[in-house]
């Protein structure tokens, strides 16, 4: 897959690390969250939602149906408040899904789409026209808006996704020998200008799981929660992550678990 930052941005990265941000730097930091809210209430992202709509509804594959046939949790064809309880146990696959990946079974089984060749595209280039997965994703998740996450742990497996990803989400690995909690476990980290999310945070985090799928203003196009972790995961140097594999999955189930409660509104808007 193709990088998008170049190999001197790399390195500054991996040298500046991380410092802690002194209070009295706090000026700047308000006025990049303003112009963070000055660009989210013009989200480009929103042209995703409709071109997703279209997708979704469009007779499409080789068997020509709609998507409208696929259970995202709440029975078929029933997206309001569904992405809110994603990741989830799926009884047909025996899996617990996310929305990716329950999307691309239905896209496969359904429409009749070949696995390898969804999955090769999923992630857009960046200043592409985006996916059809991100564009649908994006779609399915803003059917609901307003409404609260709220995944429940009552599967087994979902017990075990959330317990791996927890589990990953503290394990230090790789040549960086970093863990996602270094970066996102204390307050007032950033990189560069990017601010780090402290995910233990009870509001931060509700923040990140209810702002997916997003408009990456510095690729022009939407971002999935899977791009997300792909990106952090080459942060780490650790072996590129496979798109909707269960290392995927459990991180996810963690950080949505976590973030149970928080107000649905995608597509969020991020640098
Ligand atoms: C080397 C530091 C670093 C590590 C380690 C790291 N990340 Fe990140 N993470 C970042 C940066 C930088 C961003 C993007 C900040 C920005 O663009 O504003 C980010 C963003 C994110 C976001 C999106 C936050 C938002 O604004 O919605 C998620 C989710 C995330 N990381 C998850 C993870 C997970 C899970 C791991 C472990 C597998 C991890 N990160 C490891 C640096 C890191």
């Amino acid at each position: 897959m193709k990088r998008w930052y170049g190999v001197a941005t790399v390195t500054i990265i991996c040298a500046s690390a991380i410092y802690p941000v002194a209070a009295q730097n706090n000026k700047a930091g308000d006025g990049l969250s303003i112009g963070r809210q000055m660009l989210a209430e013009d989200n480009p992202g929103e042209l995703w939602i409709d071109r997703g709509k279209k997708l979704y509804y469009e007779r499409r594959g080789p068997k020509s149906v709609s998507l409208e046939q696929c259970d995202f949790g709440l029975g078929a064809g029933k997206l309001e408040g569904a992405s809110a309880q994603l990741p989830r146990h799926f009884a047909d696959t025996d899996n617990v899904q996310d929305l990716e990946s329950r999307l691309v079974t239905c896209m496969v089984q359904l429409q009749g789409f070949n696995r390898e060749a969804l999955i090769k595209r999923a992630i857009s280039p960046a200043g592409s026209e985006g996916s059809d997965v991100e564009a649908l994703a994006l779609f399915i998740t803003s059917r609901s808006n307003g409404m609260k996450m709220n995944l429940a742990l009552d599967h087994p497996k979902m017990r075990e996704m959330y317990k791996a990803g927890e589990y990953l989400f503290h394990r230090r690995a790789g040549q960086t020998d970093f863990a996602c909690v270094q970066c996102h476990g204390e307050a007032n980290k950033r990189i560069r200008l990017q601010d780090l999310v402290n995910m233990t945070d009870k509001k931060q985090i509700q923040e990140v799981v209810s702002t997916w799928p997003a408009y990456r203003g510095a690729h022009f196009v939407v971002r999935t929660m899977q791009w997300r972790l792909y990106d952090c995961f080459w942060q780490m140097r650790l072996p590129e992550l496979k798109y909707l594999s269960d290392t995927s999955i459990a991180l996810t189930t963690y950080l949505h678990y976590q973030g149970n409660g928080a107000v649905i509104k995608a597509p969020g808007f991020k640098r």
